[in-house]
Protein backbone atom coordinates (compact mmCIF):
# COMPACT_ATOMS: atom_id res chain seq x y z
CA UNK A 1 0.00 0.00 0.00
CA UNK A 2 1.04 3.62 -0.92
CA UNK A 3 1.79 5.77 2.32
CA UNK A 4 -0.79 8.14 3.37
CA UNK A 5 1.14 10.93 4.82
CA UNK A 6 -0.84 14.38 4.36
CA UNK A 7 1.74 16.40 3.32
CA UNK A 8 0.25 19.55 4.95
CA UNK A 9 1.13 18.25 8.16
CA UNK A 10 4.44 17.79 7.47
CA UNK A 11 7.28 19.96 9.24
CA UNK A 12 8.62 20.63 6.25
CA UNK A 13 5.66 22.07 4.59
CA UNK A 14 5.51 25.06 7.06
CA UNK A 15 9.49 25.72 6.02
CA UNK A 16 8.32 25.39 2.87
CA UNK A 17 5.34 28.14 3.76
CA UNK A 18 7.97 30.49 5.58
CA UNK A 19 10.54 30.20 2.02
CA UNK A 20 7.45 31.51 -0.09
CA UNK A 21 7.03 34.14 2.04
CA UNK A 22 10.57 35.16 1.51
CA UNK A 23 10.94 34.35 -1.96
CA UNK A 24 8.02 36.25 -2.87
CA UNK A 25 9.79 39.15 -1.93
CA UNK A 26 13.04 37.79 -4.23
CA UNK A 27 13.66 38.43 -7.91
CA UNK A 28 15.36 35.69 -10.03
CA UNK A 29 17.64 37.88 -11.21
CA UNK A 30 18.87 38.79 -7.89
CA UNK A 31 19.43 34.81 -7.15
CA UNK A 32 21.30 34.45 -10.47
CA UNK A 33 23.26 37.44 -8.33
CA UNK A 34 24.15 35.98 -5.56
CA UNK A 35 24.99 32.74 -7.16
CA UNK A 36 27.13 32.94 -10.25
CA UNK A 37 26.71 29.02 -10.94
CA UNK A 38 22.97 29.17 -10.70
CA UNK A 39 22.65 28.46 -14.12
CA UNK A 40 24.83 25.29 -13.72
CA UNK A 41 23.90 24.15 -10.64
CA UNK A 42 20.03 24.40 -11.35
CA UNK A 43 20.02 22.08 -14.45
CA UNK A 44 20.24 18.74 -15.15
CA UNK A 45 21.41 17.06 -18.76
CA UNK A 46 20.27 13.61 -19.06
CA UNK A 47 21.31 11.71 -22.52
CA UNK A 48 20.20 14.14 -25.32
CA UNK A 49 17.81 16.30 -22.88
CA UNK A 50 18.77 19.53 -21.30
CA UNK A 51 16.63 20.76 -18.65
CA UNK A 52 17.43 24.24 -16.93
CA UNK A 53 15.46 25.10 -14.35
CA UNK A 54 17.74 28.21 -13.41
CA UNK A 55 14.61 30.82 -14.41
CA UNK A 56 12.48 29.87 -11.26
CA UNK A 57 11.90 31.48 -8.01
CA UNK A 58 13.85 28.85 -5.68
CA UNK A 59 16.93 28.86 -4.31
CA UNK A 60 19.38 25.92 -2.79
CA UNK A 61 17.34 25.75 0.43
CA UNK A 62 13.58 25.83 -1.17
CA UNK A 63 15.36 22.68 -3.43
CA UNK A 64 15.95 20.99 -0.72
CA UNK A 65 13.15 21.51 1.59
CA UNK A 66 10.96 19.82 -1.24
CA UNK A 67 13.14 16.97 -1.81
CA UNK A 68 12.87 16.23 1.85
CA UNK A 69 9.17 16.92 1.15
CA UNK A 70 9.63 13.87 -1.31
CA UNK A 71 11.56 11.32 1.39
CA UNK A 72 8.85 12.74 3.86
CA UNK A 73 6.50 11.28 1.23
CA UNK A 74 8.38 8.00 0.90
CA UNK A 75 8.60 8.79 -2.92
CA UNK A 76 11.57 6.30 -3.04
CA UNK A 77 9.51 3.45 -1.64
CA UNK A 78 6.51 4.57 -4.24
CA UNK A 79 8.67 4.32 -7.57
CA UNK A 80 9.72 0.59 -5.92
CA UNK A 81 6.07 -0.44 -5.47
CA UNK A 82 4.92 1.17 -9.26
CA UNK A 83 8.08 -0.34 -10.83
CA UNK A 84 7.54 -3.52 -9.57
CA UNK A 85 3.49 -4.12 -10.08
CA UNK A 86 2.10 -3.29 -6.75
CA UNK A 87 -1.42 -2.86 -6.88
CA UNK A 88 -0.80 0.90 -5.54
CA UNK A 89 -4.25 1.87 -8.58
CA UNK A 90 -6.11 0.66 -4.75
CA UNK A 91 -9.79 1.97 -5.80
CA UNK A 92 -9.51 -0.32 -9.27
CA UNK A 93 -6.95 -2.98 -7.59
CA UNK A 94 -4.89 -2.65 -10.35
CA UNK A 95 -1.14 -2.65 -10.70
CA UNK A 96 0.36 0.07 -12.70
CA UNK A 97 2.78 -0.97 -14.91
CA UNK A 98 2.76 1.01 -18.41
CA UNK A 99 6.66 0.77 -17.35
CA UNK A 100 6.51 -2.80 -18.21
CA UNK A 101 5.75 -1.94 -21.76
CA UNK A 102 9.08 -0.56 -22.53
CA UNK A 103 11.18 -2.54 -20.39
CA UNK A 104 13.60 -3.05 -23.36
CA UNK A 105 16.05 -4.68 -21.16
CA UNK A 106 13.20 -7.51 -20.04
CA UNK A 107 13.70 -7.92 -16.73
CA UNK A 108 11.43 -9.79 -15.30
CA UNK A 109 8.30 -8.16 -13.93
CA UNK A 110 5.71 -10.15 -11.90
CA UNK A 111 2.02 -9.68 -12.04
CA UNK A 112 0.45 -12.25 -8.98
CA UNK A 113 3.04 -14.71 -9.54
CA UNK A 114 3.68 -14.27 -13.37
CA UNK A 115 6.22 -12.57 -15.40
CA UNK A 116 4.12 -10.24 -17.29
CA UNK A 117 7.33 -9.77 -19.80
CA UNK A 118 6.58 -12.63 -21.54
CA UNK A 119 2.48 -11.64 -22.75
CA UNK A 120 4.13 -8.01 -23.23
CA UNK A 121 6.78 -9.32 -25.35
CA UNK A 122 4.23 -11.64 -27.39
CA UNK A 123 1.74 -8.57 -27.86
CA UNK A 124 4.88 -6.85 -29.37
CA UNK A 125 5.93 -9.88 -31.86
CA UNK A 126 2.22 -9.91 -32.90
CA UNK A 127 2.33 -5.68 -34.02
CA UNK A 128 5.46 -6.41 -35.50
CA UNK A 129 4.09 -9.25 -37.81
CA UNK A 130 0.96 -7.53 -38.72
CA UNK A 131 3.26 -4.26 -39.46
CA UNK A 132 5.83 -6.46 -41.37
CA UNK A 133 2.68 -7.56 -43.88
CA UNK A 134 0.89 -4.29 -43.88
CA UNK A 135 4.34 -2.46 -44.93
CA UNK A 136 4.52 -5.01 -47.49
CA UNK A 137 1.43 -4.11 -49.17
CA UNK A 138 -0.07 -7.62 -48.04
CA UNK A 139 -2.55 -6.58 -46.03
CA UNK A 140 -5.55 -6.49 -48.44
CA UNK A 141 -9.04 -5.06 -48.61
CA UNK A 142 -12.23 -5.96 -50.52
CA UNK A 143 -10.73 -5.36 -53.96
CA UNK A 144 -7.41 -7.10 -53.25
CA UNK A 145 -5.84 -3.52 -53.27
CA UNK A 146 -3.53 -2.83 -50.26
CA UNK A 147 -4.47 -1.00 -47.27
CA UNK A 148 -2.49 2.62 -46.97
CA UNK A 149 -5.06 4.76 -45.43
CA UNK A 150 -5.57 4.34 -41.95
CA UNK A 151 -8.61 5.25 -39.52
CA UNK A 152 -7.85 5.30 -35.60
CA UNK A 153 -11.26 5.33 -33.93
CA UNK A 154 -10.67 5.39 -30.36
CA UNK A 155 -11.06 8.38 -27.55
CA UNK A 156 -9.08 9.46 -24.52
CA UNK A 157 -6.35 7.51 -23.65
CA UNK A 158 -7.20 5.51 -26.90
CA UNK A 159 -6.85 8.49 -29.39
CA UNK A 160 -4.63 11.43 -27.67
CA UNK A 161 -1.30 9.15 -26.95
CA UNK A 162 -1.23 8.07 -30.57
CA UNK A 163 -2.15 10.97 -32.43
CA UNK A 164 0.21 13.19 -30.67
CA UNK A 165 3.31 10.54 -31.12
CA UNK A 166 1.88 10.19 -34.83
CA UNK A 167 2.03 13.74 -35.45
CA UNK A 168 5.40 14.62 -33.57
CA UNK A 169 7.29 12.00 -35.40
CA UNK A 170 5.23 12.88 -38.90
CA UNK A 171 9.28 12.88 -40.23
CA UNK A 172 9.69 9.62 -39.66
CA UNK A 173 6.11 8.37 -41.63
CA UNK A 174 6.88 5.55 -44.10
CA UNK A 175 5.72 6.52 -47.29
CA UNK A 176 2.46 6.46 -48.86
CA UNK A 177 0.60 5.99 -45.90
CA UNK A 178 -1.96 8.08 -44.54
CA UNK A 179 -3.42 8.22 -41.10
CA UNK A 180 -6.36 9.70 -39.62
CA UNK A 181 -7.77 9.82 -36.23
CA UNK A 182 -10.73 9.94 -35.82
CA UNK A 183 -12.53 10.27 -31.59
CA UNK A 184 -15.69 12.88 -30.88
CA UNK A 185 -19.16 11.50 -31.29
CA UNK A 186 -19.68 14.76 -33.44
CA UNK A 187 -20.74 13.18 -36.21
CA UNK A 188 -18.46 15.55 -38.56
CA UNK A 189 -15.23 14.13 -37.29
CA UNK A 190 -16.36 10.66 -39.04
CA UNK A 191 -17.71 12.08 -41.87
CA UNK A 192 -15.37 14.60 -42.59
CA UNK A 193 -12.37 11.75 -42.24
CA UNK A 194 -14.24 9.02 -44.73
CA UNK A 195 -14.94 12.09 -46.93
CA UNK A 196 -10.90 11.61 -47.32
CA UNK A 197 -10.45 7.96 -48.22
CA UNK A 198 -10.92 5.51 -50.29
CA UNK A 199 -13.00 2.27 -48.96
CA UNK A 200 -10.90 -0.10 -50.93
CA UNK A 201 -7.65 0.77 -49.32
CA UNK A 202 -8.97 1.60 -45.43
CA UNK A 203 -7.70 -0.26 -42.40
CA UNK A 204 -9.89 0.42 -39.28
CA UNK A 205 -8.16 0.26 -36.21
CA UNK A 206 -10.97 0.47 -33.16
CA UNK A 207 -9.00 1.05 -30.09
CA UNK A 208 -10.96 1.37 -27.04
CA UNK A 209 -9.21 -0.81 -23.86
CA UNK A 210 -12.60 -1.55 -22.36
CA UNK A 211 -14.60 -1.86 -26.01
CA UNK A 212 -17.58 0.11 -24.54
CA UNK A 213 -16.71 3.67 -24.37
CA UNK A 214 -20.01 5.04 -26.26
CA UNK A 215 -18.16 7.48 -28.85
CA UNK A 216 -16.00 4.45 -30.11
CA UNK A 217 -18.69 1.91 -30.09
CA UNK A 218 -20.83 4.47 -31.95
CA UNK A 219 -18.06 5.66 -34.42
CA UNK A 220 -16.78 2.21 -35.06
CA UNK A 221 -20.46 1.05 -36.09
CA UNK A 222 -20.37 3.99 -38.37
CA UNK A 223 -17.68 3.35 -40.49
CA UNK A 224 -18.47 -0.70 -40.46
CA UNK A 225 -21.48 0.83 -41.77
CA UNK A 226 -19.96 3.11 -44.43
CA UNK A 227 -17.54 -0.05 -45.76
CA UNK A 228 -20.49 -2.34 -45.84
CA UNK A 229 -22.12 0.22 -48.11
CA UNK A 230 -19.05 -0.15 -50.35
CA UNK A 231 -17.94 -4.27 -50.18
CA UNK A 232 -21.65 -5.38 -49.78
CA UNK A 233 -20.42 -8.53 -47.73
CA UNK A 234 -19.94 -8.99 -44.19
CA UNK A 235 -16.75 -11.53 -44.64
CA UNK A 236 -14.45 -8.54 -45.60
CA UNK A 237 -15.07 -6.80 -42.66
CA UNK A 238 -11.83 -8.94 -41.25
CA UNK A 239 -10.20 -7.22 -44.18
CA UNK A 240 -10.41 -3.63 -43.14
CA UNK A 241 -11.30 -4.10 -38.90
CA UNK A 242 -8.53 -4.59 -36.12
CA UNK A 243 -9.22 -3.80 -32.68
CA UNK A 244 -7.34 -3.22 -29.88
CA UNK A 245 -8.63 -3.69 -26.47
CA UNK A 246 -8.26 -5.62 -23.16
CA UNK A 247 -12.09 -6.85 -24.05
CA UNK A 248 -12.37 -10.05 -26.34
CA UNK A 249 -16.02 -10.88 -25.58
CA UNK A 250 -17.07 -7.44 -26.42
CA UNK A 251 -14.51 -7.26 -29.86
CA UNK A 252 -16.34 -10.62 -30.77
CA UNK A 253 -19.51 -9.11 -30.10
CA UNK A 254 -18.76 -6.68 -32.32
CA UNK A 255 -17.86 -8.34 -35.83
CA UNK A 256 -13.76 -8.54 -34.93
CA UNK A 257 -12.29 -11.70 -35.01
CA UNK A 258 -10.19 -12.92 -32.08
CA UNK A 259 -7.18 -12.89 -34.85
CA UNK A 260 -7.17 -9.31 -35.86
CA UNK A 261 -7.43 -8.30 -32.28
CA UNK A 262 -4.04 -7.00 -30.45
CA UNK A 263 -4.14 -6.77 -27.08
CA UNK A 264 -3.01 -5.47 -23.84
CA UNK A 265 -4.14 -5.55 -19.67
CA UNK A 266 -5.94 -3.61 -16.93
CA UNK A 267 -2.84 -2.92 -15.79
CA UNK A 268 -1.99 -0.43 -18.75
CA UNK A 269 -3.85 3.03 -17.51
CA UNK A 270 -5.74 4.47 -20.70
CA UNK A 271 -3.64 7.36 -20.84
CA UNK A 272 -0.47 5.14 -20.13
CA UNK A 273 -1.36 3.11 -23.05
CA UNK A 274 0.20 4.46 -26.24
CA UNK A 275 3.32 2.27 -25.15
CA UNK A 276 0.54 -0.83 -25.43
CA UNK A 277 -0.90 -2.70 -28.68
CA UNK A 278 -2.63 0.87 -28.29
CA UNK A 279 0.17 2.57 -30.55
CA UNK A 280 0.10 0.12 -33.28
CA UNK A 281 -1.46 3.25 -35.35
CA UNK A 282 2.00 4.34 -34.29
CA UNK A 283 3.77 1.73 -35.28
CA UNK A 284 2.05 1.22 -38.99
CA UNK A 285 2.80 5.12 -39.50
CA UNK A 286 6.15 5.15 -38.34
CA UNK A 287 7.49 1.79 -38.60
CA UNK A 288 8.37 -1.21 -35.58
CA UNK A 289 11.88 -0.41 -35.56
CA UNK A 290 10.99 3.20 -34.43
CA UNK A 291 8.22 2.25 -32.02
CA UNK A 292 11.04 0.66 -30.58
CA UNK A 293 13.28 3.46 -29.95
CA UNK A 294 10.36 5.53 -28.69
CA UNK A 295 10.15 2.68 -26.02
CA UNK A 296 13.81 2.31 -25.72
CA UNK A 297 13.90 6.44 -24.64
CA UNK A 298 11.04 5.99 -22.24
CA UNK A 299 13.03 3.13 -20.60
CA UNK A 300 15.91 4.74 -20.00
CA UNK A 301 14.09 8.04 -19.04
CA UNK A 302 12.57 5.23 -16.45
CA UNK A 303 15.95 4.55 -15.31
CA UNK A 304 16.93 7.77 -14.46
CA UNK A 305 13.96 8.27 -12.91
CA UNK A 306 14.42 4.88 -10.33
CA UNK A 307 18.21 5.19 -9.84
CA UNK A 308 18.77 8.54 -9.64
CA UNK A 309 19.18 10.71 -6.39
CA UNK A 310 16.45 13.14 -6.22
CA UNK A 311 18.68 16.05 -6.55
CA UNK A 312 19.93 14.94 -10.08
CA UNK A 313 16.27 13.61 -11.21
CA UNK A 314 14.58 14.85 -13.77
CA UNK A 315 10.53 14.10 -13.47
CA UNK A 316 11.30 14.67 -9.73
CA UNK A 317 12.38 18.20 -9.72
CA UNK A 318 9.88 19.03 -12.46
CA UNK A 319 7.32 17.65 -10.26
CA UNK A 320 8.11 19.42 -6.95
CA UNK A 321 8.89 22.73 -9.22
CA UNK A 322 5.16 22.45 -9.86
CA UNK A 323 4.33 21.82 -6.22
CA UNK A 324 6.17 24.64 -5.60
CA UNK A 325 3.85 26.78 -7.25
CA UNK A 326 0.52 25.04 -7.29
CA UNK A 327 0.63 25.10 -3.43
CA UNK A 328 2.80 28.10 -2.01
CA UNK A 329 2.64 30.65 -4.67
CA UNK A 330 -1.66 29.49 -5.76
CA UNK A 331 -1.10 29.46 -9.58
CA UNK A 332 -3.52 27.67 -11.18
CA UNK A 333 -1.97 26.32 -14.15
CA UNK A 334 1.14 25.72 -16.28
CA UNK A 335 1.54 26.67 -19.58
CA UNK A 336 3.55 24.19 -21.87
CA UNK A 337 5.09 25.63 -25.05
CA UNK A 338 6.31 23.50 -27.54
CA UNK A 339 8.90 25.52 -30.20
CA UNK A 340 8.07 22.55 -32.61
CA UNK A 341 5.21 22.86 -34.96
CA UNK A 342 4.88 19.01 -34.71
CA UNK A 343 4.27 18.50 -31.15
CA UNK A 344 1.33 20.89 -31.71
CA UNK A 345 -1.09 17.80 -29.57
CA UNK A 346 1.14 17.76 -26.65
CA UNK A 347 -0.20 19.83 -24.33
CA UNK A 348 -3.43 18.49 -25.00
CA UNK A 349 -2.28 14.99 -24.85
CA UNK A 350 -0.76 16.26 -21.44
CA UNK A 351 -4.07 17.12 -20.38
CA UNK A 352 -5.61 14.01 -19.76
CA UNK A 353 -2.33 12.33 -18.85
CA UNK A 354 -2.24 15.32 -16.12
CA UNK A 355 -5.63 16.27 -15.16
CA UNK A 356 -7.27 12.89 -15.39
CA UNK A 357 -4.49 11.87 -12.81
CA UNK A 358 -4.64 14.41 -10.83
CA UNK A 359 -7.54 16.16 -10.64
CA UNK A 360 -8.99 14.76 -7.79
CA UNK A 361 -10.15 16.06 -4.56
CA UNK A 362 -10.03 13.29 -1.60
CA UNK A 363 -6.96 11.73 -0.18
CA UNK A 364 -5.47 8.14 0.09
CA UNK A 365 -7.32 8.10 3.14
CA UNK A 366 -10.58 8.89 2.08
CA UNK A 367 -10.58 12.59 3.11
CA UNK A 368 -11.47 15.89 1.20
CA UNK A 369 -8.22 17.29 0.44
CA UNK A 370 -8.23 20.78 2.43
CA UNK A 371 -4.75 21.98 -0.24
CA UNK A 372 -4.81 22.36 -3.98
CA UNK A 373 -3.84 19.28 -5.97
CA UNK A 374 -3.68 19.09 -9.61
CA UNK A 375 -2.59 21.83 -12.53
CA UNK A 376 -4.56 23.24 -15.25
CA UNK A 377 -2.06 21.92 -18.00
CA UNK A 378 -2.90 24.03 -21.35
CA UNK A 379 -0.39 25.24 -24.00
CA UNK A 380 0.11 25.54 -28.24
CA UNK A 381 3.22 25.73 -29.65
CA UNK A 382 5.49 28.64 -29.94
CA UNK A 383 5.79 30.75 -32.03
CA UNK A 384 1.89 31.23 -32.62
CA UNK A 385 0.91 31.09 -29.04
CA UNK A 386 2.98 34.33 -28.75
CA UNK A 387 0.70 36.10 -30.62
CA UNK A 388 -2.16 34.75 -28.40
CA UNK A 389 -2.17 34.10 -24.96
CA UNK A 390 1.91 35.36 -24.26
CA UNK A 391 0.44 38.96 -23.35
CA UNK A 392 -1.66 37.17 -20.83
CA UNK A 393 1.75 35.52 -19.17
CA UNK A 394 3.93 38.40 -19.62
CA UNK A 395 1.51 41.12 -18.37
CA UNK A 396 -1.63 39.28 -17.08
CA UNK A 397 -2.30 39.16 -13.23
CA UNK A 398 -2.01 36.08 -12.84
CA UNK A 399 1.27 33.34 -12.15
CA UNK A 400 1.45 31.25 -15.14
CA UNK A 401 4.63 28.77 -14.55
CA UNK A 402 6.05 27.95 -17.95
CA UNK A 403 7.80 24.83 -19.43
CA UNK A 404 9.33 25.66 -23.11
CA UNK A 405 10.56 23.18 -25.04
CA UNK A 406 12.71 23.09 -28.15
CA UNK A 407 15.01 20.69 -30.07
CA UNK A 408 18.66 21.72 -31.37
CA UNK A 409 18.32 20.17 -34.67
CA UNK A 410 15.53 20.40 -37.08
CA UNK A 411 14.12 18.06 -39.43
CA UNK A 412 13.97 20.25 -42.28
CA UNK A 413 16.63 22.06 -44.27
CA UNK A 414 15.24 25.44 -43.93
CA UNK A 415 17.89 27.23 -41.42
CA UNK A 416 17.20 30.30 -40.97
CA UNK A 417 13.66 29.02 -39.77
CA UNK A 418 14.85 27.39 -37.55
CA UNK A 419 17.33 29.82 -36.10
CA UNK A 420 14.18 32.37 -35.78
CA UNK A 421 12.14 29.95 -34.30
CA UNK A 422 14.85 28.80 -31.15
CA UNK A 423 15.75 32.93 -31.14
CA UNK A 424 12.49 33.08 -30.01
CA UNK A 425 12.63 30.17 -27.34
CA UNK A 426 15.30 31.51 -25.88
CA UNK A 427 13.97 35.03 -25.67
CA UNK A 428 10.53 34.25 -24.32
CA UNK A 429 11.72 32.96 -21.12
CA UNK A 430 14.63 35.59 -20.61
CA UNK A 431 12.03 38.16 -21.18
CA UNK A 432 9.75 37.08 -18.94
CA UNK A 433 12.29 36.72 -16.17
CA UNK A 434 13.88 40.23 -16.73
CA UNK A 435 10.83 41.86 -17.32
CA UNK A 436 10.98 45.70 -18.29
CA UNK A 437 11.79 48.39 -15.93
CA UNK A 438 10.18 51.83 -16.34
CA UNK A 439 13.63 53.88 -16.48
CA UNK A 440 14.35 51.36 -19.76
CA UNK A 441 10.78 52.16 -21.18
CA UNK A 442 11.12 55.64 -20.79
CA UNK A 443 14.45 55.66 -22.59
CA UNK A 444 13.33 53.57 -25.73
CA UNK A 445 10.28 55.98 -25.63
CA UNK A 446 12.98 58.83 -25.54
CA UNK A 447 15.08 57.87 -28.39
CA UNK A 448 12.08 57.51 -30.17
CA UNK A 449 11.80 61.33 -29.75
CA UNK A 450 8.32 61.20 -27.56
CA UNK A 451 7.12 64.51 -26.25
CA UNK A 452 6.74 64.00 -22.28
CA UNK A 453 3.46 63.97 -22.46
CA UNK A 454 3.23 60.70 -24.40
CA UNK A 455 6.00 59.49 -22.08
CA UNK A 456 3.48 59.72 -19.03
CA UNK A 457 0.72 58.38 -20.36
CA UNK A 458 1.91 55.43 -21.98
CA UNK A 459 4.70 54.14 -20.04
CA UNK A 460 2.95 52.12 -17.72
CA UNK A 461 1.53 50.08 -19.87
CA UNK A 462 4.91 48.99 -21.64
CA UNK A 463 6.77 48.02 -18.40
CA UNK A 464 6.88 43.97 -17.82
CA UNK A 465 7.30 43.44 -13.74
CA UNK A 466 9.38 40.22 -15.09
CA UNK A 467 10.29 37.84 -12.48
CA UNK A 468 7.98 34.86 -14.22
CA UNK A 469 9.24 31.68 -13.56
CA UNK A 470 9.72 29.02 -16.53
CA UNK A 471 11.52 25.55 -17.33
CA UNK A 472 13.50 24.96 -20.38
CA UNK A 473 13.92 22.08 -22.17
CA UNK A 474 16.79 22.06 -24.93
CA UNK A 475 16.63 18.87 -26.81
CA UNK A 476 19.05 17.75 -29.32
CA UNK A 477 16.69 16.36 -31.57
CA UNK A 478 12.88 15.50 -32.04
CA UNK A 479 13.41 11.66 -32.39
CA UNK A 480 11.35 8.12 -31.21
CA UNK A 481 13.92 7.86 -28.83
CA UNK A 482 13.96 11.62 -27.32
CA UNK A 483 10.19 11.45 -27.00
CA UNK A 484 9.76 8.51 -25.63
CA UNK A 485 11.90 9.60 -22.83
CA UNK A 486 10.13 13.13 -22.84
CA UNK A 487 6.74 11.69 -22.57
CA UNK A 488 8.49 9.18 -19.60
CA UNK A 489 9.31 12.58 -18.11
CA UNK A 490 6.32 13.98 -18.01
CA UNK A 491 4.32 10.54 -16.80
CA UNK A 492 7.04 10.41 -13.60
CA UNK A 493 6.20 13.82 -12.98
CA UNK A 494 2.71 13.32 -12.46
CA UNK A 495 3.54 10.29 -10.38
CA UNK A 496 5.33 12.06 -7.90
CA UNK A 497 3.25 14.50 -7.54
CA UNK A 498 0.23 12.21 -7.12
CA UNK A 499 2.40 10.27 -4.30
CA UNK A 500 3.28 13.96 -2.90
CA UNK A 501 -0.33 15.25 -2.57
CA UNK A 502 -1.74 11.51 -1.31
CA UNK A 503 -3.82 10.66 -4.21
CA UNK A 504 -4.71 8.07 -6.22
CA UNK A 505 -3.50 9.44 -9.53
CA UNK A 506 -4.52 6.21 -11.62
CA UNK A 507 -8.27 6.49 -11.07
CA UNK A 508 -10.67 8.32 -12.93
CA UNK A 509 -13.66 7.98 -11.36
CA UNK A 510 -14.48 11.77 -12.00
CA UNK A 511 -15.58 10.79 -15.81
CA UNK A 512 -18.39 8.35 -15.00
CA UNK A 513 -21.27 10.70 -13.71
CA UNK A 514 -21.64 12.79 -16.97
CA UNK A 515 -21.58 9.31 -19.11
CA UNK A 516 -24.43 8.34 -16.81
CA UNK A 517 -26.15 10.95 -17.26
CA UNK A 518 -25.79 11.55 -20.67
CA UNK A 519 -27.39 7.71 -20.95
CA UNK A 520 -30.22 8.57 -18.99
CA UNK A 521 -31.18 12.06 -21.26
CA UNK A 522 -30.30 10.17 -24.17
CA UNK A 523 -34.36 7.79 -24.77
CA UNK A 524 -36.14 11.18 -24.15
CA UNK A 525 -34.09 12.92 -27.24
CA UNK A 526 -35.39 10.42 -29.25
CA UNK A 527 -38.66 11.38 -29.31
CA UNK A 528 -40.79 15.05 -29.53
CA UNK A 529 -42.69 15.00 -26.07
CA UNK A 530 -41.88 17.78 -23.91
CA UNK A 531 -39.36 17.04 -20.83
CA UNK A 532 -39.95 17.82 -16.88
CA UNK A 533 -37.79 15.02 -15.56
CA UNK A 534 -34.82 16.87 -14.92
CA UNK A 535 -33.75 20.39 -13.03
CA UNK A 536 -35.25 23.38 -14.20
CA UNK A 537 -32.47 24.06 -16.44
CA UNK A 538 -31.66 21.10 -18.18
CA UNK A 539 -35.40 20.76 -18.85
CA UNK A 540 -35.51 24.14 -20.58
CA UNK A 541 -32.36 23.50 -22.49
CA UNK A 542 -33.92 19.75 -23.88
CA UNK A 543 -37.17 21.37 -24.95
CA UNK A 544 -35.74 24.35 -26.62
CA UNK A 545 -33.62 21.94 -28.69
CA UNK A 546 -36.62 19.99 -29.63
CA UNK A 547 -38.23 23.18 -30.83
CA UNK A 548 -35.27 24.07 -32.50
CA UNK A 549 -34.28 20.72 -34.06
CA UNK A 550 -37.41 20.76 -36.36
CA UNK A 551 -36.63 21.97 -39.76
O1 LIG B 1 -12.51 9.45 -20.35
C1 LIG B 1 -12.50 8.33 -19.55
C2 LIG B 1 -11.73 7.18 -20.13
O2 LIG B 1 -11.99 6.06 -19.35
C3 LIG B 1 -10.22 7.43 -20.23
O3 LIG B 1 -9.56 7.20 -19.06
C4 LIG B 1 -9.86 6.51 -21.34
O4 LIG B 1 -8.60 6.80 -21.85
C5 LIG B 1 -10.99 6.77 -22.30
O5 LIG B 1 -12.12 6.90 -21.47
C6 LIG B 1 -11.22 5.74 -23.36
O6 LIG B 1 -11.50 4.48 -22.82
P1 LIG B 1 -11.45 3.18 -23.71
O7 LIG B 1 -10.07 3.00 -24.20
O8 LIG B 1 -11.88 2.07 -22.79
O9 LIG B 1 -12.41 3.35 -24.85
Amino acid sequence: MLSKTIPIKLEVWEKLKKKAKTLKKTSIVSLFDKDKNRAKEFSIQFEDIFFDFSKNLIDKDTLNHLLELCKECKLQNAKKQMFSGEAINETEQRSVLHTALRNTSHIPIKVDGKNIMDDVNQALDYIKNFSKLFHEGKVKGYTNKPLKSIINIGIGGSDLGPYMVTECLKPYQKAGIKIFFVSNIDGSHLTETLKLVNPEETLFIIASKTFTTQETMTNAASAKKWLLSYCKDESYIKNHFIAVSTNQTKVVEFGISPSNMFTFWDWVGGRYSLWSSIGISIVLSIGFDNFIELLKGAHAMDNHFLHTEDAQNMPTILAVLGIWYNNFFDAETSAVLCYEQNMHRFAQYLQQLDMESNGKNVNRKGKKISYQTGQIIWGEPGTNGQHAFYQHIHQGTKLIPCDFIAFAQAHHDLEEHHEILLSNFFAQSQALMIGKAKKEVHQELALQNKNMEYVLKVHPYKVFDGNKPSNSFLIKKLTPYNLGALIALYEHKIFVQGIIWNIYSFDQWGVELGKELANKILPYLKNDDSVNSQDPSTNILINTYKKMKKK
